[in-house]
């Protein structure tokens, strides 16, 4: 059966059974990647355009080993290489990246809205890799993908919690949305400064008291605290919302035996979790990552096959 997306902008797009298909097939990518030759020639001939205008480690390196791991031509480009310098514009920069005919671009902005602005003008496929505090769907279904293998497919029954800067992360929102859908139960802390307003909108259970918020948790998810895109004022010292808000070992006590830590990334070790947590036998913090490369493989072969 035909991919039914041109683009992939949020997870909100995605039935159950759409989430699925990726997830399987970043498990046949997986098996890929553990190959001493990881290379497969499935979108030979075809080009993949990394365009991120804000920094990323993990996503526009894990887009770029993805395109090369299935032989299509990855080419990059950064904001402070660019001509958005010079005062072109997102939409003239992307009408003339399309002039040379890619068969997919991968956006990171910081504008909310920028992957679907530049989707409704261009032909090829467009991947949103995080738009301001919006979306960031492949981080979403990366989050997804590694959880499924850890608890053996089982979702249903499970709990957890989303902890720290939930107003400016595009990762809460993408994530409390794919995962309520796959039947996770989620639980959403941190101080009322850095919690949206509306929230009893959000299909999540609020806690400000972190305690509470562990206790009987299959896994947490923290968040790193977005300072780039706070406002002043929002948070009286770093120290103390470590001090409240970090995870640290006491909390692993209060939570199911053998939960979950995940972290999209980047951490900082001390502030919103301890080195020790980060590190522990149940920390997902890699598999992650590794999970990054077999989802985007499956984003990419999914949006750029779908027409042949
Ligand atoms: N999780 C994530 O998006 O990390 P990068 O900013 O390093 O891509």
């Amino acid at each position: 059966m035909k991919w039914p997306y041109k683009d992939l902008l949020d997870v909100d797009m995605l039935s159950v059974d759409e989430a699925n298909r990726i997830f399987d097939a970043a498990e046949s990518f997986m098996e890929i990647n553990t190959r001493s030759v990881k290379k497969v020639p499935t979108l030979k001939g075809k080009s993949v355009v990394l365009f991120f205008a804000e920094p990323s480690t993990r996503t526009k390196t894990s887009f770029d080993v993805a395109g090369k791991r299935l032989s299509a031509d990855t080419f990059s480009l950064a904001k402070s290489s660019s001509s958005l310098t010079k005062g072109e514009t997102l939409k003239d920069t992307v009408l003339t990246l399309q002039s040379m005919n890619p068969d997919a671009i991968v956006l990171r902005d910081s504008r909310s809205g920028a992957a679907k602005f530049i989707a409704e003008r261009l032909n090829c496929a467009v991947v949103n890799a995080g738009d301001g505090w919006h979306a960031h769907p492949t981080q979403a279904l990366l989050d997804a993908f590694t959880l499924r293998r850890a608890w053996n497919g089982e979702f249903e029954g499970k709990t957890l919690l989303i902890l720290g800067d939930i107003t400016h992360s595009r990762v809460a929102r993408s994530n409390v949305h794919l995962l309520t859908t796959l039947g996770v139960k989620v639980r959403v802390c941190g101080p009322r400064t850095l919690l949206p307003p509306r929230m009893e909108t959000w299909p999540v259970e609020v806690y400000t008291n972190l305690d509470e918020a562990v206790t009987g948790v299959d896994a947490v998810m923290c968040l790193r605290l977005q300072l780039e895109r706070q406002q002043d004022g929002l948070l009286p010292d770093l120290r103390e919302y470590a001090r409240t808000y970090g995870l640290g070992m006491r909390h692993v006590e209060l939570m199911k035996p053998h939960a979950k830590i995940l972290h999209p990334g980047p951490i900082n070790r001390g502030m919103e979790l301890s080195s020790e947590i980060a590190d522990m036998a149940d920390s997902l913090i890699l598999d992650q990552v590794a999970s990054g490369v077999a989802i985007r493989m499956a984003v990419l072969f999914l949006l750029i096959t779908r027409k042949d």
